[in-house]
């Protein structure tokens, strides 16, 4: 029982305010077994939906930016006027189900979710559904992640970048293990309908790729408007992308920002050379089994 972890001897330091389903953490905040049981379960996929698949801390929102803005060919007003959330949802959520299910189809959801916890009904439309997976850095997804636990409430806090690394590295995280999520999701590579791409690859605008996997024949111009339009500094300028617009049960606006940094790096600014010693012991061990070869490595 998770609620009861706190000040156990060896007990995970983020567990007080999380549940466990199926062996996974995540947020009491907005989760339930219930919610998460419906998506597993019963939730239909449609054969026209789209997934923005991510661990957090990924690029998920730019990706989510990136997706709303082909969808209309490039042009800002949806972008504009509907907030992120409700345009990809995040389906696993309680508050984000019930928006995808007033969603009105073609949906376009977001997910955290592992493969292991994914809609099982996904396997009988596996043909024509397309799932994007992004994936980052994971050194600079954990300084990333680490920042953001400090102002958004979901997260428990932790009390220094090396426990927060631990519990990292040992999958004590909402969500799971990064290491599981990957290597779960990974394998689906090669799979017509699976497309994955890195934060690293989107800092090198690959639009193109992600509209020829959805099909999307867009031109130069119109390319060029969403490459804009999902910039860094034009999503910190969009109150509908930049969730200063979340309620303050979620977030702590005046400790920082969704959008922190964007660069890729950044990780070189926080973690010891003993902290990455240690990452990459992990990170070897843990990715050997994977026969891809990511851009950080
Ligand atoms: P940093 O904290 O390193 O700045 P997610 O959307 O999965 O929660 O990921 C958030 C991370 O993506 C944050 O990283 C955020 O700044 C970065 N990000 C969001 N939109 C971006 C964009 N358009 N360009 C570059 N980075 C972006």
């Amino acid at each position: 029982c998770p609620a009861l972890w706190g000040g156990m001897p060896g007990s995970p330091s983020m567990a007080t305010e999380y549940i466990f389903h199926k062996g996974v953490l995540f947020p009491i905040m907005n989760y339930s077994p219930e919610t998460l049981s419906f998506v597993e379960n019963e939730f239909q996929v449609r054969d026209d939906h789209v997934f923005n698949v991510t661990y957090p801390k990924s690029g998920t929102n730019w990706m989510l930016e990136i997706l709303s803005l082909i969808r209309y060919g490039g042009d800002p007003s949806w972008v504009c006027s509907v907030l992120n959330w409700k345009r990809a949802p995040w389906m696993e959520s309680q508050t984000g189900l019930e928006a995808a299910l007033k969603y009105l189809p073609p949906r376009l959801l977001t997910s955290y979710l592992p493969i292991q916890l994914f809609p099982k009904s996904w396997h009988h439309s596996k043909e024509k559904v397309k799932i994007i997976y992004t994936l980052r850095c994971p050194k600079d997804l954990l300084v990333s992640l680490y920042h953001f636990s400090h102002f958004m409430h979901v997260y428990k806090l932790s009390s220094s970048i090396d426990v927060f690394l631990e519990d990292f590295l040992s999958g004590n995280m909402p969500y799971g293990s990064w290491f599981n999520h990957v290597t779960g999701w990974m394998r689906l590579k090669g799979n017509e309908n699976f497309f994955s791409i890195t934060y690293e690859e989107l800092q090198q605008d690959s639009v193109w790729r992600i509209c020829h996997f959805l099909g999307k024949e867009l031109s130069e111009e119109q390319v060029a408007t969403v490459v804009e339009n999902a910039s860094f500094q034009s999503m910190k300028g969009n109150k509908m992308s930049s969730f200063s617009l979340l309620q303050d049960k979620y977030i702590d606006h005046k400790k920082g920002n969704f959008l922190r940094k964007g660069i890729c790096g950044d990780w070189k600014n926080h973690l010891s050379e003993v902290q990455s010693q240690r990452f990459d012991i992990i990170y070897r061990e843990r990715m050997q089994n994977l026969d891809i070869t990511f851009l950080w490595d």
